[in-house]
């Protein structure tokens, strides 16, 4: 049986594909203060904002590619039971061909209803619209866990770390709750890496070895060292 390498993955993992992170900047997310845009009474407040903004998003993350950092997870699958678990809302781990992927706050290229059905739906193309209706008549929003909602996924990602030979952390500020807590989830004595060009003390939990790279460097090189055996799990 493969050995499971859990790879916990946030925006810096699709910086380099020019996706811009959430903290590195100013505070503000594409110009919009995250209450405008990422919360449930934004939605209620100006529905209109907030799916152009994520229309522009989807619209954005088409347009990118995966980078040489989702590449080289795709790779790693040769030899290890790969399991992602990411924070990131694109679809760029699926189109460098990763097959296990568990997004904890949903995902860009699905709807889900506003009606009681709560039903998720694929969306074709990057608009969503004012109008655009479930089959029973519901007006669709995106599929994005917005702040103040639960993270429905988070059972099925701490059972996936718990089962884990290696977490490796790239890109991700572990600054948003409850994703930055899967890291106490790690068996003991199981090997935790960490790739973030800004790794602090949040990082630095569980005796990490911590690469402060980019992922599109450091991930292939790590990768390449975990498929020749030197790097062991
Ligand atoms: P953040 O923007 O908080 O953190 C991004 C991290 O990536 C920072 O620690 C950067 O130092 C690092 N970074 C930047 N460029 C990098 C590179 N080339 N290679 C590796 N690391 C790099 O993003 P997240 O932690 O993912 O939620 O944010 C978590 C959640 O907050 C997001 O999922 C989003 C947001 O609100 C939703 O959309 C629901």
């Amino acid at each position: 049986m493969k050995r499971q390498i859990t790879v916990l993955t946030g925006a810096g993992t699709s910086a380099e594909s020019g996706i811009r992170t959430f903290r590195d900047a100013d505070g503000l997310w594409e110009d919009h203060r995250v209450e405008d845009v990422a919360t449930p009474s934004a939605w209620h407040r100006n529905p209109h904002l907030v799916l152009e903004f994520y229309n522009q998003r989807r619209k954005q993350m088409m347009e990118a590619l995966p980078n040489a950092g989702h590449l080289a997870l795709k790779a790693l699958e040769e030899q290890f039971d790969v399991r992602i678990i990411t924070q990131n809302v694109d679809d760029l781990h699926e189109r460098a061909g990763s097959t296990n992927v568990l997004h904890l706050h949903g995902e860009l290229r699905k709807t889900r209803s506003t009606g009681p059905s709560n039903n998720v739906y694929k969306l074709d193309g990057w608009q969503l619209n004012w109008g655009d209706n479930c089959p029973q008549g519901h007006q669709l929003r995106p599929h994005i866990v917005w702040f103040g909602e639960d993270v429905v996924e988070m059972d099925n990602a701490i059972r996936i770390v718990m089962q884990s030979n290696m977490v490796i952390i790239v890109g991700t500020s572990m600054q948003v709750y409850p994703a930055n807590g899967l890291i106490r989830y790690t068996p003991e004595h199981v090997p935790v890496w960490v790739i973030d060009p800004n790794a602090n003390e949040l990082h630095s939990q569980r005796n990490a070895t911590v690469l402060k790279e980019k992922a599109g460097l450091a991930l292939p090189r790590l990768v390449h060292d975990l498929l020749q055996g030197a790097v062991e799990v």
